[in-house]
């Protein structure tokens, strides 16, 4: 607005931080350990804020730390309110949070509509209650089909492998109703009909956003609301979109828009991520319309294989996607569920499948970690939101674990034969050496501060093994070597936030020298260019070169590196001067 005084147009575009925000993924288990037990907790996160400060994240992403029996990582709970001892309690989540602040960066906590924890409350409420009771009908109870109902309901199939339903035992010890869960048995589905869960949500965000909590993701967003008549799948190949019987029901639509009125009731508005996996542009947009959910993770981006034309589709399908609906786009190369882009990137198959991953898949690491450094600075480059999951700054492969230390219950629903998400989960080295490379010793090195001092020869082992080699891996490890993961994702970071190019959504694509490459602008004056070629790559003018992934020697580009260039005018730098001029095969001089 022309009359808007300058202080305004700044506090504005403070609120509006998550359009264009780093946020860091905290897999609290395995971030870092205060008290020497051998698991991540909050004590070990506070002690190592001033690291995330150093890399210049935004927000951090805390995956639940909710009191819960931790049957999938904390995504079943128990109680919204409280802290599981195994991290600390609230009051050190009030401090982690108000701590955060004081470093500039923002917490973002997890919320899950679709389930909670089979010790919840309610649920042990409803197997007490009994059939026909309201505490049931919170739930997803029925009488099982067959003879004495002793099948389930429905045919549906849980993702994390077998039925969806599991059946209770009366309290006489006879068989009795099915409860619905889409993911583990520990992990009840919720009826989003009942107003008592509607209400009860509310109220957990705002108890989150009244104690300083910047937003929210929410858990398996597109899942939470189930088709009344629960309908078998059995012969059905497609729906009509809105009419799957569990997936991205219209009705959805309802229950954000009614939490995006308690997130907007806050002074500074809170922020609500979701978590949707959905193959339609155009219903994944639709979560996002302005009075809706804010951002949403793009997995189009995370799954897809490292080739240039796949990215440069998706990367046209997602902008084009959110601007229709006026929403910034997110670039998230990983989470706590998928496998470490370091290793990904370095398989035959370099596309993301729950269902491709199998024990012993041959890799490549050297080149995963190449591809990698220049995905990262892909996904650094590009207009929106950037994801960054722990460990990944520190280029971790997915570790491959004895199957005897294997804990997700997606490895043994599988029957043993998925792998499961350990391998992304294994705790961070943050030493060179010591036990536990610096995991359960916060503050026995130079890269920690706070006060969580434990002795290295008394702490426990890691929840999940480390690698022998992780050492070399390691943040202090990494801090020495100019070249390091890490410090490629600090001077990243350092020029996202420095460079104005970065701070609005100017993007134009660039013309590219050959299929295999991408080239694209940003603002007036810097150029990234991407090279998924098998042949280098020649910079035909002196641009300067702000960041790279791999060494740029005389002006070449190799191949599966990504580089940053300034230059004072990327359309004269394009039509007079094109980039890469070599035609595949071509070498440079
Ligand atoms: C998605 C979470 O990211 C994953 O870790 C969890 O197992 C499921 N939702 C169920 O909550
Ligand atoms: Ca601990």
């Amino acid at each position: 607005m022309g009359t808007e005084r300058p202080e305004e147009r700044t506090s504005r575009r403070d609120l509006e931080w998550w359009r264009n925000a780093v946020v860091y993924e905290v897999y609290p288990r395995s971030f870092a350990d205060g008290n020497g037990d051998g698991i991540g907790d909050l004590a070990g996160l506070r002690s190592r804020l001033p690291y995330l400060r150093d890399l210049r994240v935004d927000a951090v992403w805390i995956t639940p730390w909710y009191s819960s029996p931790q049957a999938d990582g904390g995504y079943d709970v128990a109680d919204y309110r409280s802290i599981d001892p195994l991290f600390g309690d609230l009051a050190e989540a009030e401090r982690l949070i108000a701590e955060a602040r004081e470093h500039g960066i923002r917490t973002i906590v997890d919320i899950m509509p679709n389930h909670v924890s089979d010790r919840h409350p309610w649920f042990r409420a409803a197997l007490a209650a009994g059939p026909g009771s309201a505490e049931r009908e919170r739930f997803w109870f029925r009488e099982g089909r067959g003879p004495n109902g002793d099948d389930a309901p429905t045919d549906w199939e849980s993702s994390f492998g077998g039925s969806t339903w599991t059946r209770t035992t009366n309290a006489d010890g006879t068989p009795g109703q099915w409860y619905l869960h889409l993911f583990a048995p520990e992990q009840p589905d919720l009826n989003w009909q009942n107003d008592d869960v509607r209400r009860e949500h509310e109220d957990v965000l705002r108890f989150w956003f009244d104690r300083g909590a910047a937003g929210v993701r929410i858990d398996s967003a597109g899942l939470p609301v189930k088709d009344p008549a629960l309908p078998d799948m059995r012969g059905v190949s497609g729906y009509v979109p809105g009419t799957h019987p569990h997936l991205d029901r219209d009705e959805l639509h309802d229950i954000y828009r009614a939490w995006r009125r308690v997130a907007d009731a806050y002074d500074e508005p809170r922020v609500l991520v979701a978590e949707v996996w959905l193959a339609e542009a155009d219903r994944f947009a639709a979560y996002l319309r302005p009075d809706e959910i804010h951002t949403a993770f793009n997995f189009d981006f995370m799954t897809a294989p490292w080739d240039a034309d796949r990215l440069r589709r998706v990367i046209r399908e997602t902008l084009d996607t959110h601007s229709a609906v006026g929403a910034p786009a997110t670039w998230v190369l990983s989470n706590h569920d998928i496998t470490r882009p370091v290793t990904r990137l370095g398989r035959a198959n370099t596309a993301f499948s729950f269902d491709a991953k199998s024990f012993g898949t041959p890799t490549d690491e050297t080149l995963g970690t190449r591809r990698a450094r220049a995905a990262a600075l892909l996904a650094a480059a590009l207009p929106g939101v950037l994801y960054l999951y722990q460990g990944d700054e520190l280029g971790l492969p997915e570790a491959e674990l004895p199957r005897e230390a294997l804990t997700d219950p997606m490895h043994f629903r599988s029957g043993g034969v998925d792998p499961g998400r350990d391998g992304c989960r294994v705790p961070l080295p943050w030493t060179a050496d010591g036990r536990a490379f610096g995991f359960s010793s916060a503050a026995d090195d130079t890269t920690a501060s706070g006060p969580h001092r434990v002795r290295h020869d008394t702490a426990a082992a890691p929840w999940l093994p480390q690698p022998d080699d992780w050492g070399g891996l390691s943040v202090a490890q990494q801090l020495r070597e100019p070249h390091s993961m890490l410090l490629l994702h600090r001077d990243a970071l350092r020029l996202r936030r420095s460079e104005p190019a970065f701070r609005d959504d100017a993007f134009r694509w660039l013309e590219a020298p050959s299929p295999s490459v991408l080239a694209f602008a940003r603002g007036d004056d810097v150029i990234c260019i991407v090279n998924f070629g098998t042949h280098d790559l020649a910079l035909e003018q002196d641009a300067d070169i702000l960041l790279a992934s791999a060494p740029i020697v005389g002006g070449v580009v190799p191949p599966d590196t990504t580089v940053w260039l300034r230059t004072a005018c990327s359309t004269a730098f394009i039509s007079t001067a094109p980039i890469g001029i070599p035609s595949d095969g071509a070498q440079p001089e």
